[in-house]
Order: structure tokens, then sequence, then C-alpha cells
């Protein structure tokens, strides 16, 4: 079955763009590179041309995320599948491809709305090593897993996104049922994957950003303990404190960032497990600091992802 295979890269729009630009290199660690325009730039965290596209618009929220298909074959069934499928489904020109740096890419909407890319033939530079922006004991795992993992908004309801990322060969389930006092419903986050990754993206936390958080992960668990001082030393608000998840079992901690959500670092992640099960809470820490997330966001359980 046509299905997708990793998150590739995403765009991001930003307000202060000089803000973003040290806050990746000496904060998270990651590659700088220069934008095709004054106003945008890219960051690498491995040899791939880059995974992170900013452009300073304004917005400071997710612009669009691109998921990967094998090759050209599985570009054309995805195409026709989706298209089968009555979804709006858009080819890019060449110059749309050239600007993302890949082979091809077609463009459409989650049913939340939610820009998304599809694209196969990613411009990896195995020549130019990545060079990360500050000290680093290992480095980020991608691999076949991707780039990482983001929780985004959903408002189409979780049966309907469900439907929706499954059509793209995407599977997952309802990870924390989180019981809340005094409501008859619990409080649902669901979480999909499409590789080893335990999960690529996740729904569910409040929020009026398309965007909850990126996590990153690395090889080497001292780089979450490097980090987390890295956070503490320039003063950037934690939003979570470290612990390790329930579902992936990563252990791993929440920043604020200068576009007011999430960078989540971790290390440890199991693989994904293919079947599905559900938990009420993280296995240990991972507690919200309210002052910091309720002043930026909405707020977020204990448990939350
Ligand atoms: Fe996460």
């Amino acid at each position: 079955m046509t299905h997708v295979t990793e998150l590739g890269y995403v765009g991001l729009g930003v307000k202060d763009l000089a803000a973003w630009e040290r806050f990746a290199a000496e904060i998270v660690g990651l590659e700088v590179v220069a934008g095709e325009t004054p106003a945008s730039r890219f960051l690498r965290l491995d040899t791939w041309h880059h995974r992170i596209i900013l452009e300073e618009d304004g917005t400071d929220d997710l612009s669009f995320l691109g998921l990967r298909v094998a090759g050209v074959l599985e570009f054309r069934a995805m195409h026709d599948k989706l298209r089968d499928a009555g979804i709006a489904v858009r080819m890019g020109h060449f110059e749309e491809a050239a600007a993302r740096h890949v082979l091809e890419v077609m463009s459409l909407e989650d049913p939340s709305g939610i820009p998304l890319e599809i694209f196969h033939g990613p411009h990896v530079q195995p020549d130019k090593p990545f060079y990360p922006g500050r000290r680093m004991h290992g480095r980020f795992k991608t691999g076949d897993g991707g780039l990482g993992h983001l929780m985004m908004r959903q408002t189409a309801g979780l049966e309907a996104t469900h439907a929706f990322y499954s059509l793209l060969g995407m599977r997952g389930s309802i990870e924390y049922r989180i019981p809340v006092p005094n409501l008859p419903r619990p409080f649902d986050l669901m979480f999909m994957h499409c590789n080893s990754r335990d999960h690529t993206i996740a729904f569910g936390a409040p929020g009026k950003k398309r965007i909850n958080h990126l996590m990153f992960e690395f090889d080497c668990f001292d780089d979450v303990g490097l980090s987390h001082e890295i956070v503490q030393r320039n003063k950037v608000p934690v939003g979570i404190a470290p612990g390790r998840h329930a579902n992936d079992e990563m252990y791993s901690f929440y920043f604020m960032n200068p576009s007011n959500w999430m960078i989540e670092l971790g290390w440890g992640a199991r693989p994904a497990t293919h079947q599905s099960e559900y938990y009420q809470r993280d296995t240990y820490g991972h507690e919200a600091q309210s002052g910091v997330v309720n002043a930026n966001m909405e707020p977020v359980t204990k448990a939350a992802e």
C-alpha cells in the first residue's frame, strides 16, 4: 500500500528571525544556513539540505509539513489515491519542488486545514556533514524515523483526523486517555506513526496555534542533560520538566521557543509497537510548569505528550 514514510521537513513562520536564528543554533544546536531570501533561513540537523525552513512572516506558527514517500511510483500512486478519495490535491510546479530541494512535491490540506506537502527525492548532502550550532556529545537521531515528531491542532475531530492520516498510510490510536475530575469524558491524545519512530504526528493538546511542539531526538543521553543546562542558563522558560513518556518511553523535556510554542528534546525512545494501547499518565516526571505553559499557550495536563 502506498504510504508516507517519514516527516521530512517543516516550514515555520516566525516574527523575529534573528531571535530564532540564535535560539536554533545556541540553544537547540541546529545548523543555520542562509535561506533563499533575506527573510528566510534553512535549519539542518543531519545531511539533508535542510529539515526546517524559517520564514519571517509574522505568524509565529507552523506553515506546512512535508511528508515523504519512497519514490516516483509511490508519489504518483499517492496522488491518484488522494484524488480518488475526493481530496483536493495539487501537483507542484518544478519551481515549487526546487524551492523545497526535492524532486517532486504536491500540496493539500488535512481536515483541520493544516497545509501538507507530500514529496519524494530530498536533496541529501553527504559532502556537507552536519555542523552543530553549539557543542554536542552526539548527534540528532533521524535515519528512517524522519526529523522527529510534532503535535498539531485538530478541529475536525479525532475520528476524521485518524481517517485522513490512515489514508496517507499512517497507523495509530488514542494513546493517552486521561481522567479529568468533574468532567464526564476523559481527555484524549492521539498518536500516529509511519516508520520505526513511535509517533510522527500527534493530536489533542489544547492551544490556539497549529503546532503545540516539535520534537528532536538525540542519540546520546548526555545531550538531554547538556541541553537542559543550556536552557536553564539562558533563562529559556521550561514548559514541561524532564520525565519519561509512557508511550514512546522517551526521556525528554520541553521549553518555549521565540514563537511561544514548545521544542521537545529527548533520548531513548522505543520503536513503534504497531498495536494500540493507552495510558493515563507518564512513567514519571514531565510536570507542566503552569506559570510558563499557561501564560503562553493553554493549560497542558501533566501527562500531555
Ligand atoms: Fe512529543
